[in-house]
């Protein structure tokens, strides 16, 4: 092997280059608006939440600027503890949750804006935020561009999470249908890449539930099948399979899935103006 320097490594472009590999197709506006509903019935319940919100520790004078906020997982219990949250996405469904939950529970703090990552924020009228987060919602095509982005719309931190390995990718289930698994890069590119731009990166670990609780099987199911694209019928048979193997049955007929592969996130922060 050649001789490489840590300093060699351009790790915005081992970034892109890994992202090339990754065999799923990123997601468009259209396809969140579908999945909107099941999305936040299954985080509403997440231990994932409790775990966010102890690591960023949200302080009743911040203001925060939720990029790719969803259905609002973290904007309304922000918005419970701090100043005003101004909640981004660019699915229309995903936002009309959030406002109904945040009018269900009588919140006035919360702004809503219809944007995605690429439009020009500044000219929607931005501004900088105290704090800027970006959770499970780093779906770009530049890492670099969207970090120097973050910086530019936080005043005193930015908290990002990140997917460590495959995040919420089950390996096992695509070795069942023999599909090839390539999640592109993880956590590891973004902490080396901030570093590379002078920052001081914090990283903690959010590892989520070991076993997950559903109503049916076919609702287990439907957590699995989400991975996947245009399923046979041969692979539908061999997933369900795999689901089958790894589920108990209770006594009220509710389901258990145990989860080899738990997945875990990565949750870097760091302050924008220390470099
Ligand atoms: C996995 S969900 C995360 C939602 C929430 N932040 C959470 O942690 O539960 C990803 C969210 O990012 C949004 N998103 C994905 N790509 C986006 C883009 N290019 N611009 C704006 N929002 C985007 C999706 O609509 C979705 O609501």
């Amino acid at each position: 092997m050649a001789n490489i320097q840590f300093h060699d490594l351009d790790w915005a472009d081992l970034w892109v280059q890994a992202k090339k590999k990754k065999n799923w197709r990123r997601k468009g506006a259209a396809d969140w608006d579908k999945k909107a509903a099941s999305f936040a019935k299954r985080t509403a319940s997440s231990i994932y939440v409790d775990k966010f919100l102890a690591l960023l520790n949200p302080q009743p004078e911040w203001d925060i600027l939720d990029i790719g906020c969803g259905p609002g997982t973290l904007a309304l219990p922000m918005a419970d503890r701090c100043e005003r949250v101004t909640a981004i996405d660019f699915s229309a469904n995903m936002l009309r949750l959030l406002e109904e939950r945040a009018a269900a529970e009588k919140m006035d703090n919360i702004i809503t804006r219809k944007l995605s990552w690429q439009d020009d924020w500044q000219g929607e009228g931005i501004r900088p935020h105290t704090v800027a987060i970006a959770s499970r919602s780093l779906a770009v095509p530049d890492l670099k561009k969207a970090l120097e982005r973050l910086n530019s719309f936080a005043r005193d931190q930015v908290c990002i999470t990140d997917r460590v390995q495959h995040g919420p990718m089950d390996p096992d289930a695509f070795k069942a249908v023999d599909r090839d698994l390539n999640s592109g890069p993880d956590y590891i590119y973004t902490v080396n890449l901030l570093y590379q731009m002078g920052y001081l990166p914090e990283v903690a670990y959010i590892r989520l539930e070991e076993s997950l609780q559903y109503s049916s099987f076919d609702e287990a199911y439907a957590s699995y099948s989400w991975m996947f694209r245009d399923l046979t019928l041969d692979e539908e048979k061999r997933l369900r399979k795999y689901v089958q193997s790894i589920t108990t049955t209770h006594q009220d007929g509710t389901v258990e899935v145990f989860r080899r592969h738990v997945p875990t996130w990565a949750f870097i922060s760091w302050k924008p103006g220390v470099r």
